[in-house]
């Protein structure tokens, strides 16, 4: 079978590498890929935007393509499910209207209300002076929301008056984000420890995931900005039995029965963001995809076969999902800069790897010469029987990667509690 992985980052190329283990799977087109899918076994990449539907369609029907997975929120969003609809292809993502979970962070705090799923108070604007009006009643600090998508960057958790009005002009008043900005969330702040929570959701069952954790600061210590996510480990050190039950019950199965009642029938990756206090879970968001790096950790982790799962998971077939006994972490390896502005294009160098799995985000083959071309631009990754193990290996290995103010956390695999 001959198999469309959508996106260009990390999540994207693990997810590729994992389906071109699969006995059963032909051809892999990326669209558009990166520098790594380029050269993995069976990937071909295709320079086709994300989002262009009509072009995805022709390289559907002229290469015999069976199944689209759908790594990025936005093509799900802007409905690539759909799209294809009346076609044989199968889309491994939600359609647009089960999308609007992670879409509309208006439609999904909504949605939680009336299931009553546990997550913070809010309130919702459409004009920015009653928005302001507002910010002069709450207590600090207090998390601003856009509604739309803003690749990542259109929440604010903010502990000054002067900031969140600031925040307000630049989102409504100066179109920051564009439309995404013309209704936003004013949330009540949550406080513990923040947990992802991924698998693969269908109408009737949810199949978790290896349990991991992002580091999504960008220096040692969880200090400095909030980036993608500079690091992985799995499994985490947070999750027990009692937490596992709460989040199934008072999380996973409303977020089912709500999409059923709601004639929304969700196939495909389904990723909880969490703060638990006191084993407590409320939920900051919900993506309908899978996280990265996390991905590059839980692809390296996963027994079953990729493509199977998938397959089994769309015709409601699935009876698990195999996870293998060891750890896995990864390090991000990040242009100087990111998550502000950085140089691209500058050359990479990589001298021989042992034991480890390099996955390239932003990276682009240039007449075979490997260049950057993003902020992320590898995560490298092992996996060994211990997290003290992986770590040994990925540092013993990261100074084989060379490009120009290219940099890194050094403490991934240390325990955060909050
Ligand atoms: P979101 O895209 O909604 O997950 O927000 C991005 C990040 O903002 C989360 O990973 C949290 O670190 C933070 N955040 C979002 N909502 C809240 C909240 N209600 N309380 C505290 N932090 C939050
Ligand atoms: N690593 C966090 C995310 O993918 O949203």
């Amino acid at each position: 079978m001959n198999v469309l992985v959508v996106g260009q980052g990390g999540r994207e190329h693990a997810l590729a590498w994992k389906l071109s283990k699969s006995k059963k799977v032909g051809k892999i087109f990326v669209a558009p890929g990166n520098g790594g899918t380029a050269k993995e076994s069976k990937c071909y990449n295709k320079k086709i935007d994300v989002n262009n539907f009509s072009a995805l369609e022709e390289l559907v029907n002229s290469e015999n393509i069976e199944l689209i997975v759908v790594g990025p929120e936005d093509p799900l969003v802007n409905g690539i499910n759909d799209y294809f609809q009346n076609s044989s292809v199968q889309v491994f993502g939600p359609t647009k209207e089960g999308a609007q979970l992670e879409g509309s962070k208006i439609f999904s705090k909504k949605f939680m209300f009336e299931n009553n799923i546990p997550t913070g108070a809010a309130n919702f604007f459409s004009d920015s002076k009653l928005a302001k009006r507002h910010l002069e009643t709450v207590e600090f600090p207090i998390v601003l929301k856009a509604d739309g998508l803003a690749a990542g960057k259109g929440v604010l958790v903010s502990k000054k008056l002067g900031e969140a009005m600031q925040w307000i002009e630049d989102i409504m008043e100066k179109n920051k984000f564009g439309d995404a900005g013309n209704k936003v969330l004013i949330e009540e702040c949550l406080f513990g420890t923040e947990l992802s929570y991924m698998g693969i959701m269908t109408p009737y069952r949810f199949y978790p995931f290896e349990t991991s954790v992002d580091y999504k600061p960008l220096l040692d210590g969880n200090s400095g900005p909030n980036t993608g996510g500079m690091g992985c480990m799995s499994p985490s050190p947070f999750m027990n039995d009692e937490l596992l039950k709460n989040i199934n019950k008072q999380i996973v199965e409303p977020t089912m029965n709500g999409l059923r009642n709601a004639k929304i029938d969700f196939y495909g990756f389904m990723y909880f963001g969490l703060m638990v206090k006191d084993n407590q879970p409320k939920v900051l968001e919900y993506n309908c995809r899978l996280g990265d790096p996390e991905t590059q950790c839980l692809m390296l982790q996963l027994d079953s076969d990729l493509l199977k799962v998938l397959l089994d998971a769309l015709s409601d077939d699935l009876k698990n999902i195999s996870w293998g006994k060891q750890s896995s972490m990864g390090v991000v390896i990040a242009s100087g800069g990111y998550p502000g502005s950085y140089k691209k294009d500058q050359h990479i160098e990589i001298s021989e790897l042992d034991k480890v799995k390099l996955f390239h985000a932003g990276t682009k083959d240039y007449n075979g010469e490997l260049l950057t071309s993003g902020g992320r631009v590898f995560s490298l990754n092992a996996k060994a029987p211990d997290l003290e193990s992986c770590k040994k290996i990925i540092y013993t290995n990261i100074n084989n990667i060379k490009f120009n103010d290219m940099v890194y956390r050094k403490d991934i695999g240390d325990i955060y509690e909050s």
